[in-house]
């Protein structure tokens, strides 16, 4: 069980009621707590979530719609999605009351300043290295617009130009990574098919590719919703058609793809995880058509060419720069 599920239950007699459990972790919470209800962003987290209590919880970047008596906010890893969420459940949360649980080393103490903004918080534990919060929102917010508190950049690589409309919480908020940089410069020649840009963040290289290849089709997958919302964003902003896709991994991608193009996940939450690339290399080839490519970015230190060799065939580094590397490789 998360240690920030153990602290609600160690309080079980505050959370029996009609709960909404936002951003809760795919642990067994829901079955000790048979009333509440979880909203997830987490693709991954949500299908788990889905399987195992059918019906109890949705995947969505907005509260969900109904009476609850309590919400309670998993704190994410960033400050201004917290902003927004907390915004989110204190304007619509009829009851008015709120609880924040997080680790101290995710930032628990500086979120629960964020929550005071709202009413008077104070602190109802502290154990298994986290705290729970409580907030009775008397400062009652208007409800925020997600789609008003993006960023928007212009990116220019390889004589292109488009605007990236990056949403809370979404990778690289408000600025092009160097890496992708890298990986933009590093689109030419690539075969004909179908796109995909795995990791779509804010939807940088999905955009970029429909525009140096209009005649391709593109689909970008994300595992996070507000990913896939700010991809949906940055499309229609540049006037652009591409499929988004939620999902957990490449499990998740479609198949016969001409290339998978990347700049994959290195850090997850305040843990890092390797997992989710790992799993792009070793199943990439499933995915490619023959002759298709993986060309992805890095940091250089990270081995990936041993693993891209290992599943898919000779890697060779098609740029380096600014502590990064593009890989690629094709498909026999
Ligand atoms: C390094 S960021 C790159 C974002 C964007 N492509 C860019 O270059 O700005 C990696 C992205 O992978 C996503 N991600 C993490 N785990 C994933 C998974 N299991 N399946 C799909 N996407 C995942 C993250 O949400 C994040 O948007």
């Amino acid at each position: 069980m998360d240690p920030r599920s153990q602290v609600l239950l160690r309080n079980i007699e505050l959370f029996n009621g009609n709960v909404l459990l936002a951003g809760l972790p795919a642990d067994e919470l829901l079955s000790e707590l048979p009333n509440a209800q979880g909203w997830s962003w987490h693709a991954g987290e949500h299908q788990q979530l889905s399987q195992r209590f059918p019906g109890r919880c949705i995947f969505s970047t907005q509260l969900p719609t109904a009476e609850y008596a309590v919400g309670v906010l998993f704190l994410p890893k960033s400050r201004e999605l917290t902003e927004y969420l907390l915004q989110e459940l204190a304007a619509k949360l009829p009851s008015g009351l709120l609880f924040l649980v997080g680790e101290k080393r995710a930032g628990a103490e500086r979120a629960a300043k964020q929550l005071a903004t709202f009413g008077r918080a104070s602190k109802v534990d502290s154990a298994r290295h986290c705290q729970l919060w409580r907030c009775e929102v008397s400062n009652r917010p208007e409800a925020p617009d997600l789609a008003a508190l993006s960023k928007v950049f212009t990116v220019s690589a390889a004589g292109q130009a488009i605007q990236v409309h990056s949403v809370p919480g979404v990778f690289s908020h408000g600025r092009l990574d160097l890496g992708t940089k890298l990986l933009l410069e590093s689109l030419e020649n690539l075969p004909a098919g179908h796109y995909l840009d795995f990791g779509c963040g804010a939807g940088v290289v999905g955009s970029f590719l429909k525009t140096c290849y209009p005649e391709a089709e593109v689909s970008m997958l994300d595992v996070d919703a507000f990913a896939v919302y700010s991809s949906q964003l940055t499309l229609a902003a540049n006037h652009l058609q591409a499929a988004t896709l939620a999902g957990d991994g490449i499990h998740a991608a479609p198949k016969e793809l001409a290339a998978i193009i990347s700049n994959p996940p290195f850090h997850q939450g305040v843990h890092t995880q390797y997992e989710t690339t790992e799993t792009l290399l070793s199943e990439a080839a499933k995915h490619l058509k023959i002759g298709g490519e993986l060309r992805i970015v890095a940091n250089s230190f990270l081995k990936y060419p041993p693993l891209i060799e290992q599943y898919l065939g000779p890697c060779t580094v098609l740029a380096e720069r600014d502590g990064f590397k593009v890989y690629r490789a094709v498909r026999s």
